[in-house]
C-alpha cells in the first residue's frame, strides 16, 4: 500500500496552502489505515477535506485571474466529482472494496498534482504578491513625489506673499 506523508519536498512555498496540503494528507493517512467499519466515514471527512481545499485554491485562481484555471479546476473536477463522490455512494451501498482501491491511488494522485499544479499556482500566486508590493511601494513613492511637489509650492508661496515688514525680511 502507498502512503504519503507530509514532507518538506511537498511544499509549495505558500502557508495557506501548504497548511491545507498537510491537513488534506492526514485524511488520507487516516483513510488508507482505517478498519472496515469506520471507512465509510473516514472517506466522507476526507472528501470534505479535499472538496475544501480545492475551493480554496479555486478561490485563489479567481482571484488574481490565473490563466491555468481551467485545466487546474478540471483536475479537480475530475478526481472529486468524476470519481470520489461516485465512489463514495458505492462505499455507501456496502462496496468498502471499491472505496478502498480508489484511496490507495490517492498518495500518487495527489504527489502528481501537488508537485506540478499546485506548484504552478503557488508560483503565480507568489509572482502576485510581489507585483502588489511593488505597486504598493510605486504608489507610496508617487504619493510622496505628490506631498513634496505641494510642499514646495506652499513655501514658494508663502514666500512670494510675505508681508514686507515681517520678523527676517
Ligand atoms: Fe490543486
Amino acid at each position: 500500500m502507498q502512503t504519503i506523508a507530509w514532507t518538506q519536498e511537498l511544499a509549495v512555498g505558500v502557508p495557506a496552502m501548504d497548511e491545507s496540503h498537510k491537513a488534506l494528507l492526514k485524511q488520507l493517512e487516516e483513510a488508507l489505515i482505517a478498519p472496515e467499519e469506520d471507512f465509510a466515514q473516514t472517506l466522507s471527512l476526507l472528501i470534505t477535506q479535499i472538496e475544501s481545499d480545492f475551493r480554496e485554491e479555486e478561490n485563489v485562481m479567481e482571484a488574481i485571474d490565473y490563466p491555468g484555471i481551467q485545466v487546474h479546476q478540471e483536475q479537480h473536477a475530475r478526481i472529486l466529482g468524476g470519481a470520489l463522490h461516485h465512489i463514495s455512494s458505492r462505499v455507501m451501498e456496502g462496496d468498502v472494496a471499491v472505496g478502498r482501491e480508489a484511496v490507495e491511488l490517492l498518495p500518487r494522485w495527489f504527489q502528481v498534482h501537488m508537485t506540478t499544479l499546485d506548484t504552478a499556482l503557488a508560483f503565480a500566486v507568489l509572482l502576485n504578491e510581489k507585483e502588489s508590493r511593488e505597486a504598493s511601494a510605486d504608489c507610496s513613492a508617487a504619493e510622496f513625489e505628490g506631498v513634496q511637489q505641494w510642499r514646495d509650492a506652499s513655501l514658494q508661496e508663502v514666500v512670494m506673499h510675505r508681508p514686507r515688514n515681517s520678523p527676517g525680511t
